[in-house]
């Protein structure tokens, strides 16, 4: 057993092996018997969870939701079943899949008075912003799904396909809103992510025909983005249903967590480098030169990770989509050459090499939403819809660990000492 020896005092800490072989310290009882703590800045070497739900190998580019490898579920799954699989542990049988199926179906529609919140934001709001303000309110909606004196979730299966149904209804009516055209009720017979392209692009009396190309590509597009073990959302989701909030709460303060440019926001500032570029604004070495002298905080988008020192599987995935896709289509494909040849000049360049910067999701997945026809704003909308079976599942698992603790961890504190208060005409 591994000891820490600290001002003559040794710790034994139990080491904690996963059913992958992945090692850890447990360091629990190291305040308690030591008076010390460990500091991880950004956690970059904290477990803060044992978690059953997905596994990376970042050194190998492995990824695997509840044990099955992302390829074989981007290849023949939906994204329906994969959700299942999240939350749940295991494919579906044939009736627990319809069963799923039909009670998303039945939680898609958004409450009327939803019209109100919507109409309650400046038409430039950001829809994140509206999605994480929509998925409390929606809880709100819905007295039945919690215990009104806990808050807690009472109706997990319900909370769970409402959660998931209407943050696609929301983020379709919020597009509707923002571009002045009346909301698209889904319809109750399509497919989840056939159901989202109609209400994102139906017009009255003109229903949206769905090109089989596009729909794989968004299908594939959320499927790969359904979970990815303790990010800074999921740990966001995590950190706060460990105080016992419910669901819809805890998703919401998921969404905030993703909006940044470091996490899901970065598959919409790919695109927007891509473009400077495109634009020649600068050219591809110039772009490199000023990431590599971190001018102005200058970073290649899409590239690096905090887990993987690989090839992103969902980057690979997701590169060969967009090129099917564009060729198919027969769309302008000047992002992704621009993408291919800043990634070439990328992966041969020592700083990348050294610091093992590879492709991530983000670096492909824009240019797909844009072939797609989704606006710019909306891309990282589009991965929270995807993510959100993920953290309903992260939230499952922590709300029914009975030995689940508060998250609360602790600091150094580097301010001032004490010092008296000295009342304001006495100051200088
Ligand atoms: N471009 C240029 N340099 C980079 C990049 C990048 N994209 N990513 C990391 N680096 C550099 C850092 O500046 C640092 O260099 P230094 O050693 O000279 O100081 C070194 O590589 C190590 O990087 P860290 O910042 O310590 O890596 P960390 O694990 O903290 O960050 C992150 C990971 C946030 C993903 C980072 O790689 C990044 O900012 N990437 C660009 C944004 C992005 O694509 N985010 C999406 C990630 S995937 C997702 O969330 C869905």
């Amino acid at each position: 057993m591994p000891r820490i020896e600290i001002e003559n005092k040794v710790l034994s800490c139990p080491v904690i092996v996963g059913t992958e072989n992945e090692k850890a310290i447990d360091i629990s009882n190291l305040r308690a018997q030591t008076g010390y703590i460990t500091l991880d800045d950004s956690l970059a070497n904290t477990g803060s969870c044992k978690s059953s739900i997905t596994y990376i190998d970042g050194d190998k580019g492995v990824l695997r939701y509840r044990g099955y490898p992302i390829e074989q579920l981007a290849e023949k799954s939906s994204f329906t079943e994969t959700a299942y699989l999240i939350i749940y542990g295991k494919l579906p049988n044939e009736s627990e899949y319809q069963n799923f199926s039909n009670l998303l179906t039945e939680q898609q529609i958004l409450h009327e008075g939803f019209r109100h919140h919507f109409e309650g934001f400046p038409n430039n709001a950001h829809p994140m912003a509206m999605l994480s303000a929509m998925i409390n309110a929606m809880g709100c909606y819905q007295s039945d799904l919690y215990d009104e004196r806990s808050g807690e979730t009472s109706n997990f299966d319900k909370s769970a396909a409402q959660l998931i149904s209407q943050v696609r209804t929301i983020a379709a009516a919020a597009y509707k809103m923002s571009i002045g055209q009346p909301m698209v009720y889904p319809y109750p017979n399509k497919r989840y992510a056939e159901n989202f392209l109609h209400m994102m692009f139906s017009l009255p009396n003109q229903p949206y025909e769905v090109d089989p190309l596009v729909l794989h590509a968004l299908t594939l597009f959320l499927i790969l983005h359904v979970d990815h073990e303790q990010n800074c959302s999921t740990s966001t989701v995590r950190l706060v249903a460990s105080s016992g909030a419910n669901l819809h709460a805890s998703c919401s303060a998921g969404v905030c967590a993703l909006w940044g440019r470091l996490h899901g926001g970065a598959n919409q500032a790919v695109v927007e480098m891509l473009t400077k570029i495109k634009n020649a604004d600068y050219t591809v070495k110039d772009f490199i030169e000023k990431v590599k002298n971190k001018e102005g905080g200058a970073k290649l988008m899409g590239f690096g990770h905090r887990v993987y020192k690989n090839y992103d599987p969902r980057a690979k995935i997701l590169q060969n989509a967009a090129y099917k896709l564009l060729k198919t289509l027969g769309k302008g494909d000047e992002l992704l050459e621009v993408a291919h040849e800043l990634s070439e000049f990328a992966l041969q360049d020592d700083y990348f090499i050294e610091r093992k910067l590879y492709p991530n999701v983000d670096f492909y997945s824009g240019i797909i939403l844009q072939a797609i026809g989704i606006p710019l704003n909306m891309f990282t909308v589009m991965f929270a819809i995807g993510r959100m079976p993920g953290w309903i599942a992260h939230w499952k698992e922590i709300t029914e660990n009975t030995k689940q603790r508060i998250y609360r961890p602790r600091q150094i504190y580097v301010g001032e000492t004490h010092r008296n208060y000295i009342p304001l005409e006495e100051r200088l």
